[in-house]
């Protein structure tokens, strides 16, 4: 028997099959739970990529800035699971102007984006959620580790500070209802939201030398099991936490 059999999980997030959100789904149905989707933009893709789980998965679309999609979110899951147990985010997002070293000229209108996609919408996917977690549940997203400024992360970095205290509001808000809410700090992934970042290849160079256990940068199952792990009944009594998912590399001096 799975962890997660007999749960209801929605994931957000993937994009391609190296989305960190694809290993999560994928894991999730192996070890039992109804998956449903959400795919942002180019939704044909997200399906045919959806086709590729072991179980197939109805994909809605989800736009975290958009407050139609968020209002109706519950509902329309709902047409596919009676209820959700746990809910994963992992939606990132940072205008090419808020990343790459041009920390000091970045516009606030570019700020703004990165911080409504990247941060803000943890809570309103939660809240547009609450409808279907009657019974409790768990809340995942997916983190990078924000306690440092790192070369060319920028305005994401201040995103993901922004996440990390988000997720411990949002556990002191949700804890009485029975809503779990953690962060998985991953290492740095090839992932089209990574690609994206000009000059990621710095990360690519430093990590897996760096790590203790050492970093494969295409493997994105390490990260997903956290987040699996995180919503089965084996975290009970954590919430407000963040799992560092990264060979190591947050607990060692440069
Ligand atoms: N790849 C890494 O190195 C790494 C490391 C740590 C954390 N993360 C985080 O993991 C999460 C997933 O990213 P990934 O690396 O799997 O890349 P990805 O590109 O596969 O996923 C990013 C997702 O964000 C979605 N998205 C963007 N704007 C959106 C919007 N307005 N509404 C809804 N969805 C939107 C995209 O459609 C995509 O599915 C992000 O939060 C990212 O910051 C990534």
């Amino acid at each position: 028997m799975g962890i997660l059999e007999g749960k209801r999980i929605l994931v957000t997030g993937v994009l391609t099959d190296a989305s960190i959100a694809f290993s999560v789904a994928k894991l999730a149905q192996e070890e039992g739970a109804s998956v449903v989707l959400t795919g942002f933009g180019r939704l044909s893709l997200v399906e045919r990529i959806a086709r590729r789980l072991p179980e197939p998965a109805p994909v809605l679309e989800l736009d975290v800035q958009n407050t139609e999609h968020l209002d109706t979110l519950a509902a329309r899951v709902g047409e596919h699971v009676d209820g959700l147990d746990g809910v994963v985010h992992s939606i990132g997002f940072a205008p090419q102007t808020a990343l790459g070293g041009n920390f000091l000229n970045t516009t606030w209108e570019d700020v703004s984006t990165a911080l409504h996609v990247s941060t803000y919408s943890f809570k309103s996917l939660a809240v547009a959620c609450l409808p279907l977690m009657k019974e409790g549940g768990a809340v995942v997203g997916l983190d990078f580790d924000a306690t440092k400024a790192w070369p060319v992360y920028d305005w994401m970095g201040v995103a993901k500070a922004g996440l990390e205290s988000a997720s411990r509001y949002l556990a002191r808000d949700l804890g009485k209802q029975g809503i779990r809410v953690n962060l998985v700090a991953a290492g740095p992934l090839r992932t089209m939201a990574a690609k994206s970042i000009p000059g990621f290849k710095e990360f690519e160079d430093s990590w897996p030398e760096k790590a203790p256990l050492g970093w494969d940068l295409s493997d994105t199952v390490p990260a997903a099991k956290a987040c699996v792990a995180l919503m089965s009944d084996w975290f009970p009594a954590t919430t407000g936490e963040i799992v560092h998912v990264d060979g190591g590399v947050h607990a060692i001096g440069a």
